[in-house]
This record gives structure tokens, sequence and C-alpha cells, in this order.
């Protein structure tokens, strides 16, 4: 039937969201931001897609993600795990606009903000998801559990009749404060780590 618009592949959906993020005002942090920040990494090959909490302030002025001190320890914490960054990973926030003075995310934000992530869940379909700390944690899981009590354990999430293995660790920007519970966060990417080996076959 030629009246019915064929489905758009997932480039074109790649390239649908990337400028429906870019124009968005669904909420005021449309108002207050600098740029839009949609996620960095490859998402074709990403094995693995990272969530964390909102863009910083060096975030929102260059338009990326995780490129200022907590992403440096990211990066090196993936590097000492022997992941690549700037390979296999997607790493991607819950708002991809920055709260002023770095705020927390309110519920009405993370609610506008949330068919993006979850249409970048769908299309990079990881192997396994690591969510950064208690806003990722908390949305994606839909829980209202504390990190202590959401860490250290495997989750999983239903995406397109797949499940997908989640893992729960701190955000990096609280280990640089909280430097005692570093050991804890590499124990939870040993964890995700091993959900991704085992699913393949290595
Ligand atoms: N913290 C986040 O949660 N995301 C970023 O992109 C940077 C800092």
């Amino acid at each position: 039937d030629a009246d019915v618009p064929r489905p758009l592949t997932e480039a074109e959906r790649w390239i649908q969201l990337r400028e429906d993020v870019a124009d968005c005002r669904r909420c005021r942090l449309s108002q207050t931001r600098t740029h839009t920040v949609f996620g960095r990494g490859t998402p074709q090959q990403a094995r693995w897609l990272l969530i964390g909490e909102a863009p910083g302030a060096e975030e929102d002025r260059r338009g990326e993600a995780f490129v200022g001190q907590a992403g440096r320890l990211l990066d090196a914490m993936l590097d000492a795990a022997g992941i690549d960054p700037d390979a296999e990973v997607f790493i991607a926030n819950v708002l991809k606009c920055r709260p002023p003075g770095n705020r927390n995310p309110e519920r009405d934000e993370v609610a506008a903000c949330e068919p993006f992530l979850h249409e970048q869940i769908r299309l990079v379909k990881p192997d396994c998801i690591l969510l950064l700390g208690r806003f990722a944690a908390q949305s994606v899981l839909q829980s209202d559990l504390q990190i202590g009590r959401l860490r250290n354990k495997l989750h999983h999430i239903t995406l397109d009749d797949r499940q997908v293995p989640v893992v729960v660790t701190y955000h990096p920007a609280y280990l640089l404060r909280n430097q005692q519970d570093k050991l804890k966060a590499w124990e939870d990417l040993c964890l995700a780590l091993a959900t991704v080996t085992e699913a393949a076959g290595e």
C-alpha cells in the first residue's frame, strides 16, 4: 500500500533521534542549557551501554558526554577493565540537558527525557547496561531503592523480547568524592564484564 509509510531503518532512527534531542523543548532545561548532550561512542558496535545522570558544566559547554573530571575517571576504569571506551561503548545520560548548577534532576524532567533514552537503549541493543548512580538506576529499573541496595547484583530488563543484563554502580562523580567506594565500583564493573564475556561465549 503506497499510503503506508515504510518503517525507518535503524540508521534513520538514529538520525531522527539526534535531531529530536537537539531541537528538544520538552522541559524547562531547554531554556538554560548551552548544548544538548546526546551521548558518545560508536553505537553500531557498542556491546556496552553506560548511562549517567546529566551533563555537567563541561559537557554542557562542549555538547559531549562525560568529558569532564568524572568522565576521565570513568574512561580510566574502563581502560583498566580492558574495555576500549572509543570502540565498544556508548555512553549516554538520563537527561540530555544540564540542570542549572548541577542540581538533581526533577521527576518531570526525567519523564520528559525518558523516551530518548529508551530509543537509545533499543537502538544500541547492548549486551550489558551499566547504570551509573541513583538517577540512572532508579529510572531504568523503575525502582526507589538506594544504590547500596541495587549494586553488586545482576538485574535484567526486557528489550524487544530480549533479556538484557543490567548492573548498577556508583556514579564516577561520587567516586571522586568517596574514594573508599572505588573498590566496590570495580567489583560491579567486573560483574558486568563477566556477563558480557559469558554472553559472547568467550
Ligand atoms: N556526569 C554525568 O552523569 N554525565 C556526564 O555526561 C557528565 C557528568
